[in-house]
């Protein structure tokens, strides 16, 4: 786990320190409506769809695994009232989520832990409910990180995830070049370049069932780009953040690169 961790704290220590302030410690591109005119809200439309989506009650014991900086789990809490483990595998992301769990007067019902996804700290059939919002697609191998979402999810439970798909092949060479040079810089394993299809493919392989995929490149990647461009975020944007947020959202509309939520069930007769 250590060099996995390492090239992880690169990318994302910097940058979860900084949506601390800019998305209230939410790190996503968010789900955009018509009305939606703010990065923090868009953020929350899409932690709280997620949630509804996925069923969440008082009585659901949460898994968010990534968790960033804890702003999802603390909503996710306030909104639902279910109770939370969250963990992440960026140490200092894992200090600031519990700082933010204490300010918010959560602790009770929300814990925070250091560790991956691919070997989660937990107990065999533990959760009601297991998320993962923009955070699969940097998992060594992904695969291994739905195995574990299986294994500690309770019979019957249910698995929320938003992240990227590959929706056609690439038609050219720049298409090519322009997917590597993204993997790259965002930390993403080549072999987690995946298509909807194959996702879902590879969770029934996993054991899964009822698995729903929904498209949502536009009104997340898309609609946040565009936000950005008219309200002259891009300009504050370092360089290369700049110019892989235009190629991302210049995918997403060749329809190359998608967004997806997911929602996939462990069968209620399924063994741990
Ligand atoms: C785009 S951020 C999303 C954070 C959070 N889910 C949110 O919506 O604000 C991706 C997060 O994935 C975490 N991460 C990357 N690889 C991980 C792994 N193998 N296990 C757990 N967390 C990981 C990063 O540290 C980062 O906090």
């Amino acid at each position: 786990m250590r060099a996995e961790e390492r090239t992880n704290a690169i990318l994302y220590e910097a940058m979860n320190r900084h949506h601390e302030h800019a998305s209230e410690g939410h790190l996503s591109f968010g789900l955009w409506t018509q009305s939606t005119d703010d990065h923090r809200d868009a953020c929350a439309n899409l932690v709280l769809s997620l949630g509804r989506r996925i069923g969440l009650s008082r009585t659901s014991r949460v898994l968010d695994v990534a968790c960033g900086v804890g702003a999802p789990a603390v909503l996710l809490h306030r909104t639902f009232g279910c109770v939370i483990d969250g963990v992440d595998l960026a140490r200092e992301s894992v200090h600031r989520a519990r700082a933010r769990v204490r300010m918010s007067g959560a602790s009770g019902a929300i814990a925070i832990h250091h560790g991956s996804g691919t070997a989660l700290p937990f107990a065999s059939a533990q959760f009601t409910h297991t998320i993962c919002i923009e955070g699969a697609d940097h998992m060594r191998p992904r695969r291994r990180f739905l195995e574990e979402a299986f294994r500690t999810l309770v019979p019957g439970g249910t698995l929320g995830l938003v992240d990227s798909v590959i929706c056609r092949p690439s038609r050219d060479l720049m298409e090519q070049a322009a997917i590597e040079l993204l993997c790259r810089a965002t930390s993403v394993p080549r072999a987690n370049v995946w298509t909807a299809d194959t996702y879902r493919l590879i969770l029934e392989d996993v054991g899964f069932v009822d698995v729903a995929i929904e498209h949502v490149g536009h009104e997340t990647i898309g609609a946040f780009y565009e936000w950005a461009e008219r309200r002259g975020v891009l300009s504050t944007l370092s360089w290369t953040d700049g110019a892989l947020l235009r190629a991302l959202a210049r995918l997403v509309r060749s329809g190359l690169a998608g967004y997806v939520v997911i929602r996939a069930l462990k069968p209620t007769s399924a063994r741990s």
